[in-house]
């Protein structure tokens, strides 16, 4: 679609506002499925940056989808629309100078390929929460896998809907072996040096 806009260019630019942060800016993506401990693991990161005095921001599947993304479906199309729509607000984000968490099922690859190219690779992490789907069903902390079984969820991903395991994920982490602690160690280890500022 041509829309007839030209970018626009404006004094302060991401490297100034990277430099007033003090540290570096990019995403740092979970993907898994519900249940999987996506929230939990990127909240706790969360606290542990903030704690730091790194500039955060958390994105998270079910409340933007309580907000922003209120109008999409969990069809492949909505599902599409939803992980495009948040790559390009971590992309403001990460333009802004923050440190982005973003936690979404995001169960294709294609879709997550796409999350590369808008916010830059070197701007991009992804974090593979590997639980496996027995695993989350046993949990089933939202009850939800009982009603996909059930069919009063449709396309319900692990169920109903496939999830696509990543092919070039930065870190893998199974949450039934590894604890919280443990993963945002992990966590924090892999970005350390993506923190500095270039
Ligand atoms: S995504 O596939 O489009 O990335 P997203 O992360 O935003 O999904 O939302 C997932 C959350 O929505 C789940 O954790 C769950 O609480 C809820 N949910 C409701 N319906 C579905 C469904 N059909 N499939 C997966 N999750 C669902």
């Amino acid at each position: 679609m041509t829309n007839n806009t030209v970018k626009q260019h404006f004094g302060v630019t991401r490297e100034d506002r990277r430099k007033q942060h003090k540290h570096n800016s990019f995403l740092l993506w979970f993907t898994g499925l519900s249940g999987s401990g996506k929230s939990t693991v990127a909240n706790a990161v969360e606290q542990a940056l903030f704690k730091k005095g790194v500039s955060t921001y958390l994105l998270d599947g079910d409340n933007i989808r309580q907000g922003l993304n209120k109008d999409l479906s969990f069809t492949q199309e909505g599902r599409k629309e939803n992980i495009r729509r948040i790559a390009e607000v971590s992309n403001l984000l990460v333009d802004a100078g923050t440190v982005v968490l973003a936690a979404f099922i995001a169960p294709f690859e294609k879709e997550r390929e796409n999350i590369r190219t808008i916010v830059g690779t070197e701007n991009y992490v992804e974090v593979y929460m590997t639980t496996s789907i027995e695993e989350c069903e046993r949990r089933d902390v939202k009850g939800l896998y009982k009603k996909a079984r059930k069919g009063e969820i449709s396309d319900f991903t692990g169920v109903s809907s496939p999830y696509e395991p990543p092919v070039s994920a930065d870190l893998e982490i199974d949450t039934e072996k590894t604890s919280v602690d443990e993963a945002v160690e992990m966590i924090l280890e892999k970005i350390r040096t993506k923190l500095e500022r270039a």
